[in-house]
């Protein structure tokens, strides 16, 4: 594969550091106004989030930023299980962002009433591409070893990845846990899509898929293509060891 859009970095933290530069370099195109970015829960965007906080106050213009989440644990912002509150503890609480644009999902909500109240903010905030779909600049993802990304996994894709609202809930097949998730296409209606993908658990999924190989549709990273726009992977080396770059 020749994959122009491919970054592989040598390990977690230098990852974060190539996608924060990344962002930067995608404020600097878009030139003035806002800039709407979705961020994804886990144990990689930490280090994105830490970095920022460390490296980047001055690199970024953080007025601009617009944060959405492209899902989040139905649970209390202040519970450690939260992917609002893990950037706010690790970001927000140490950079000059805007916090009326931090659009946090409303998890006091019931999860339906809060998927719901969710779309309707997206649609309110952000602009529409031509199917109606709001449009995120740049959303950021991740992928776990089962091949799920924000909380679209293999057990609720089929219905998730068609659906037509903008979010859903989504129930996570182990803990059971209740999650907002972005539907299908909405990841897809975004301007660009960036995996981050580190550690050796997820060699053997993200070869599967980036290199097409049989099987790789079962999981549901393998359907998120943009419309109309771009595809990142930001991997380090242990991701990215079986991938035919
Ligand atoms: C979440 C995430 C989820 C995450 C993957 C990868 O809320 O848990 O949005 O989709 O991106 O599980 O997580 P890691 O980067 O921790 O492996």
């Amino acid at each position: 594969m020749n994959n122009p859009n491919l970054n592989v970095s040598i390990n977690g933290p230098s990852v974060a550091r190539a996608f924060a530069d990344h962002l930067v370099e995608r404020l600097n195109e878009k030139r003035e106004g806002p800039f709407f970015l979705a961020l994804s829960g886990g144990s990689t965007p930490k280090l994105l989030f830490k970095i920022l906080a460390d490296d980047y106050q001055e690199k970024i213009d953080w007025k601009r930023l617009h944060f959405f989440w492209g899902d989040e644990r139905c649970v209390p912002h202040d519970d450690s299980e939260s992917n609002y509150g893990e950037v706010k503890s690790l970001l927000f609480d140490h950079v000059p962002v805007v916090m009326s644009q931090v659009h946090a999902v409303d998890t006091t909500k019931s999860p339906e009433e809060a998927a719901k109240a969710y779309g309707e903010l997206m649609m309110e905030l952000l602009p529409r591409n031509a199917d109606g779909l709001p449009i995120l600049d740049l959303n950021m993802l991740g992928m776990g070893g089962d091949g799920h990304t924000a909380s679209i996994f293999p057990t609720n894709m089929d219905e998730l990845l068609t659906d037509k609202r903008i979010c859903a809930v989504a129930t996570h097949p182990e803990s059971g846990q209740k999650r907002v998730t972005m539907t299908g296409p909405v990841l897809n209606a975004s301007e660009e899509v960036a995996f981050l993908i580190t550690g050796n658990s997820k060699t053997q999924r993200t070869a599967q898929i980036l290199n097409n190989e049989h099987g790789a549709e079962n999981f549901p990273v393998a359907h998120i293509k943009p419309t109309s726009g771009k595809l990142f992977w930001f991997l380090d080396l242990a991701a990215a060891d079986e991938v035919g770059y």
